[in-house]
């Protein structure tokens, strides 16, 4: 898959920007401050209709327009289709896709996929366990994107769950119908945890060689019924543990059992790399996660773009190289930002463009 034009009008602090290319490797370069992030977040905008930095969405219309739009031309199994989203800022939405109104999110998901690397992603490793549950259910999601649905459908079932632990008196009848619902849901949603974490597995322990040398590093799930081999082994393990703490949950009128509490242990030569990894090693370890999720979509046939922000930043010089190399090898296209494309060094062949970013437009440079 290739997303073959990118065209932003009145988004962030692009007026008006237009990137054409059919490269592989789309380098963005230019000063702070001058769009680079933003270009980015465009196109995980168009893959995910979210930003990977703002919940609130009016911010992403620039100051002093009415509405905002990223307009991206994608090519992959289904050919060249056009993607079209817009924002106004009296907070309406239009999605289109070939020019006609979108038929549903899956269909749009469908068509762009995108698996992004950037500063803040360091908490993955160091942060809390909810930024790792965020981390599998994002690859889920990549890999089904299904999924969002899922944990959308939970996450709902908990709050209704909550509310009523905190509401007057719940009746033992609607305890039991919650905790049902959430059963049944917690067990979907770990399965297919379990099942993303599955894929990842494998991958991650190649990438991390690849990029930090040998050395053991695992990922594992712990959560209620952990030895449950199956689903119906999951949601009954889920009732009973929902039992045995139903009291405390009265007490403190929390929902305390369940998949999101579930805790991602990613472990580096056995040890929990939360507590224990070094800055360098974390970033590592991220890094080999996101190359992860791009080699498991290659196993299922698919090859989501990459888009790596601020790398400068992120990388040293060997660390970088070997990045490179790695990528080499992919078949995804890649986007990369940086204040500085000397650092990158050079790009292996198969195609680069390299645009340069200022005051909120795209010049294009040369291509490699
Ligand atoms: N809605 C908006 N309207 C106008 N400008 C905005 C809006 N939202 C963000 N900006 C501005 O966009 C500018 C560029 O942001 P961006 O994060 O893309 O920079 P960058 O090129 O990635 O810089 P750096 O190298 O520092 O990461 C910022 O100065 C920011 O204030
Ligand atoms: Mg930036």
């Amino acid at each position: 898959m290739r997303l073959t034009e990118l065209t932003v009008t009145d988004f962030r602090n692009l007026e008006r920007a237009r990137l054409q290319t059919e490269a592989r490797f789309v380098v963005l370069h230019g000063d702070n401050a001058q769009g680079k992030t933003n270009l980015l977040e465009a196109v995980w905008l168009l893959a995910n209709l979210r930003s990977f930095r703002e919940t609130r969405q009016l911010r992403l219309i620039r100051q002093g327009a009415d509405q905002a739009r990223v307009l991206g031309e994608v090519r992959g199994i289904a050919g060249r289709r056009q993607l079209q989203w817009t924002r106004e800022r009296s907070g309406g939405r239009d999605l289109r896709v070939d020019a006609r109104q979108a038929r549903g999110l899956e269909e749009w998901f469908d068509l762009l996929r995108a698996v992004l690397f950037c500063p803040e992603h360091g908490a993955i490793i160091r942060g809390e366990p909810g930024e790792r549950r965020d981390f599998l259910d994002r690859a889920a999601f990549t890999a089904r994107p299904a999924h969002l649905d899922l944990v959308r459908q939970y996450r709902r079932v908990v709050q209704q769950k909550a509310a009523l632990l905190r509401g007057p008196r719940p009746s033992t009848a609607e305890l039991e119908a919650w905790n049902g619902r959430l059963a049944r849901l917690g067990a979907e949603l770990t399965t297919r945890r379990r099942e993303a974490l599955d894929a990842l597995r494998g991958p991650f322990q190649q990438m991390h060689a690849a990029i930090a040398g040998p050395g053991a590093v695992g990922l594992r799930l712990r959560c209620t019924g952990e030895d449950a081999a199956d689903r119906p082994a999951l949601e009954a393990a889920l009732l009973r543990a929902m039992a045995e703490a139903q009291a405390e949950e009265l007490r403190r009128g929390l929902v305390l059992v369940g998949p999101h509490r579930d805790e991602l242990v990613i472990a580096v030569d056995g040890r929990a790399a939360r507590q224990f990894a070094s800055q360098g090693q974390a970033r590592s370890l991220v890094l080999a996660l996101k190359l992860a999720e791009l080699e498991a979509a290659r196993l299922r046939g698919e090859a989501p773009l990459f888009l790596l922000d601020d790398l400068t930043s992120e990388l040293d010089r060997r660390r970088m190289a070997r990045l490179v190399e790695i990528l080499g090898a992919l078949d995804n296209q890649v986007w990369i930002t940086t204040t500085d494309p000397g650092w990158l060094g050079p790009l292996p062949a198969g195609g680069s463009a390299r645009f340069r970013v200022q005051a909120g437009g795209a010049i294009r440079e040369i291509d490699g």
